[in-house]
């Protein structure tokens, strides 16, 4: 009887949860801060706020001597990817780059970041983000290049970007933070000051 329910449990929780595969092309790249080995995600993906999707098959032929422990960056770009995809960390075990561009991310909080304490860059360039909230980092803080360039910011936590040592920080044509306020040039603390300005909600 034990065995039977553990049985149904089991098929109800595979059954709610989509499996995901990624096909990737690996490929060597320098990257802002490193030269590394990375993933450039090929198939087109759905990862949806109404499916609870896990990542947990890869494809594609490694250059020779890799393996996914090498890969130290994941690169999604043109994907219709609106949550953040789980199951990432239990495949590349040593991601220090995450890009995700031109996808139609929504939402990203300090859940989906926090299996990634090596991470340095993270470039989430192009997507529909509208709030971060102010723990969002609290795990990350070796990032030095975080880049949420063309989102929706509306809502930013003043201590966000607090703890680290960023080097570059991209938050150019946001809600909160118009095209012409922060270009590509401008410098980090100058944004952070932008922040507190024009994206800290009063409560
Ligand atoms: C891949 O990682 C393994 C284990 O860390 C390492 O021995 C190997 O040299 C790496 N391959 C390349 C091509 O760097
Ligand atoms: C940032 O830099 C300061 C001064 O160099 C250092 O004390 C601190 O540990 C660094 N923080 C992180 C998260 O690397
Ligand atoms: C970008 O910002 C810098 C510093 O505020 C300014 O000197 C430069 O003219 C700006 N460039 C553009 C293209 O707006
Ligand atoms: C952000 O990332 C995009 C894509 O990598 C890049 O084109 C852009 O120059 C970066 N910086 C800013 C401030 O948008």
């Amino acid at each position: 009887m034990v065995k039977i329910s553990l049985l149904l449990f089991v098929l109800l929780l595979t059954k709610m949860t989509e499996s995901i595969e990624i096909y990737c092309n690996y490929k060597n790249e320098d990257t802002h801060t490193s030269y590394s080995y990375y993933c450039d995600v090929q198939n087109q993906l759905n990862v949806m706020s109404t499916n609870s999707a896990n990542i947990n098959f890869v494809r594609g032929d490694h250059d020779f001597g890799q393996s996914n422990d090498n890969v130290t960056c994941l690169h999604v770009s043109y994907k219709n990817v609106q949550i953040f995809p789980k199951g990432i960390q239990k495949i590349f075990k040593n991601l220090k780059r995450i890009d995700i561009y031109y996808g139609r991310l929504k939402e990203i909080n300090q859940d989906d970041l926090k299996a990634f304490p090596q991470l340095i860059e993270l470039d989430l360039y192009n997507n529909d983000i509208q709030v971060l909230e102010d723990k969002i980092f609290a795990y990350n803080l070796r990032l030095t290049y975080i880049n949420f360039s063309y989102n929706k910011l509306v809502q930013i936590g003043e201590n966000v970007f607090k703890m680290m040592n960023l080097t570059f920080l991209g938050l150019f044509s946001n809600g909160c933070i118009s095209k012409t306020a922060s270009n590509s040039t401008k410098a980090v603390l100058d944004i952070i000051a932008l922040i507190k300005i024009n994206c800290v909600s009063e409560m």
